[in-house]
């Protein structure tokens, strides 16, 4: 359906009470603005106009999209100015419907868009909008029909009076128009108590031209313009609720889905059991079979099936083969790839380190920038030491090494295959495969002298 879409999102978003523009706010890792203009991408609008104003730099960046023409509302007088501003980049339109949406109602979904304007033309409207009942919310615009049901205008939560007041179709923000309503921008007027200019209005213009106007109805729950942090959060809440129940759908269980944080772009497999408390974020993606216990946080990384997230572990940005076991306590810090089977216990640290099949790290460690083989047992307290303040070196561990407890291996270093390195060692040259290495000053035991120092203190 041939269309070109305008987004209005200049606004300062007064109510937040933030020096951040309020389209990049983020709901579940995105900003609000990315969530209508994805649902509007997902039509194929021959054009994508932004009207930014407030951070527009800012917005401008994280957008950050070539195929949008961004245009500057220099003052911010509203909803109407806003589209009026966005003219001259749609000069070029021909004849092509117009779509206009507000950039703060990120619950909109493709498939009501594109109802909307399914609905625009056949019905061949010259205004078309989507309204919706609602008997709780405040804030939106109310939709005053006449005695035959049709729509004439809609009329501002602050300019409602007495007696429209119980009306409870309200203005979702969404807008069809034919191309010729550009014309009709220079009859908008300014409202004298707030000075702006309302797109709003031009459904009173419009019908009273005697041109077709309509509003469709739709759910409730996609119309929910983000004016204030409490329906940041209440969106992020339903978005959130909306998403853990698809992944309920497709099997998997969530113990307490309040409590668990799951975005959008995240994927989780059959059978896999998500405890409170855990933020699964960016493109994580969890394979089937896994238990991931309470206050995990994994972003941008992939698990394979059969892996087990003990508590309190943050994985970021890292890969996680078939049944292996992280945590509690365990951080994996970026670029951290585990093999099969791998264990990475209590209070372990990974940085940029690649860990082979079978290999264990059960307590205390640091291993950064480190290439560990397979079937590698890396005693409790291990450290690479990887930096010399000022640059980082990298620890080769090959396969079948044994590396004793607190055990500092200085990098660069390799320690050759099927190798030990005795508990206490500080290895600082590499270890041919097969060696023992071992660091420690020889024991001496000194017989009695406790006894001796007791006898010191009492004369
Ligand atoms: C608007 C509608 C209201 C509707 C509601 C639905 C008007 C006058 N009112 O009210 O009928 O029920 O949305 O959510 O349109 N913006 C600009 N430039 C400006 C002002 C706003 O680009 O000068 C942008 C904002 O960034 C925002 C959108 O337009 O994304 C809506 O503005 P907002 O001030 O939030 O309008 P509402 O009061 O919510
Ligand atoms: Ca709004």
């Amino acid at each position: 359906m041939k269309f070109c879409a305008v987004i209005l999102a200049a606004g300062r978003g007064k109510r937040m009470n933030s020096l951040k523009p309020k389209v990049l706010h983020e709901v579940l890792g995105r900003p609000i603005l990315q969530y209508t203009l994805d649902a509007i991408k997902t039509l194929n609008p021959a054009k994508i106009v932004i009207v930014i104003g407030s951070g527009a730099e800012e917005v401008r960046k994280r957008i950050n999209d070539e195929a949008i023409s961004f245009v500057i509302q220099e003052k911010l007088l509203g909803t109407g100015n806003a589209l009026a501003e966005a003219k001259n980049a749609l000069i070029d339109i021909g004849d092509s419907t117009i779509v206009a949406l507000n950039g703060d109602s990120p619950l909109i979904t493709a498939e009501t868009l594109e109802g909307l304007l399914k609905k625009h033309k056949n019905d061949k409207n010259y205004f078309s909008f989507l309204s919706f009942i609602d008997d709780y919310v405040s804030g939106y615009g109310r939709v005053l029909r006449n005695k035959n049901g049709k729509v004439i205008s809609i009329v501002e939560d602050k300019h409602t009076t007495s007696e429209n007041r119980s009306i409870k179709e309200l203005n979702g923000g969404v807008y069809a128009m034919e191309p010729e309503i550009l014309n009709c921008l220079n009859r908008l007027k300014k409202h004298g108590s707030s000075g702006e200019y309302y797109i709003t209005d031009l459904v009173d213009i419009a019908s009273k031209l005697g041109k077709r106007v309509n509003a469709y109805n739709c759910p409730s729950r996609e119309i929910r313009g983000i004016n204030t942090r409490a329906e940041l959060h209440q969106v992020s809440e339903i978005l959130n609720s909306k998403i853990i129940y698809e992944w309920m759908e497709k099997g998997v269980t969530f113990i307490s889905p309040a409590a668990t944080l799951v975005h959008p772009s995240v994927s989780i497999g059959k059978d896999t059991i998500i405890y409170p408390n855990t933020y699964l974020e960016g493109n994580t993606s969890i394979g089937e079979n896994c238990i991931i216990y309470p206050g995990a946080r994994i972003c941008d990384s992939v698990l394979g099936n059969g892996v087990l997230v003990k508590d309190c572990t943050v994985i970021e940005n890292s890969k996680i083969e078939d049944m292996s076991t992280i945590g509690p306590f365990a951080h994996l810090r970026p670029h951290s790839t585990l093999g099969r089977n791998v264990k990475i216990g209590n209070f372990v640290e990974l940085k940029k380190t690649v860990i082979g099949d079978n290999t264990r790290a059960s307590h205390l460690s640091y291993l950064g920038d480190a290439i560990v083989g397979e079937n590698v047992n890396i005693g409790a307290g291990t450290i690479t030491c990887n930096y010399d303040g000022q640059k980082k070196h990298i620890t080769k561990i090959d396969s079948d090494v044994f590396v004793g407890s607190d055990s500092q291996l200085v990098a660069p270093v390799t320690i050759g295959k099927g190798a030990y390195v005795a508990a206490g060692a500080t290895v600082t040259k590499n270890v041919p495969p097969g060696a023992l290495a071992i660091s420690r000053v020889k024991q001496r035991n000194i017989e009695n002298w406790a006894a001796r120092k007791k006898l010191k203190k009492q004369n």
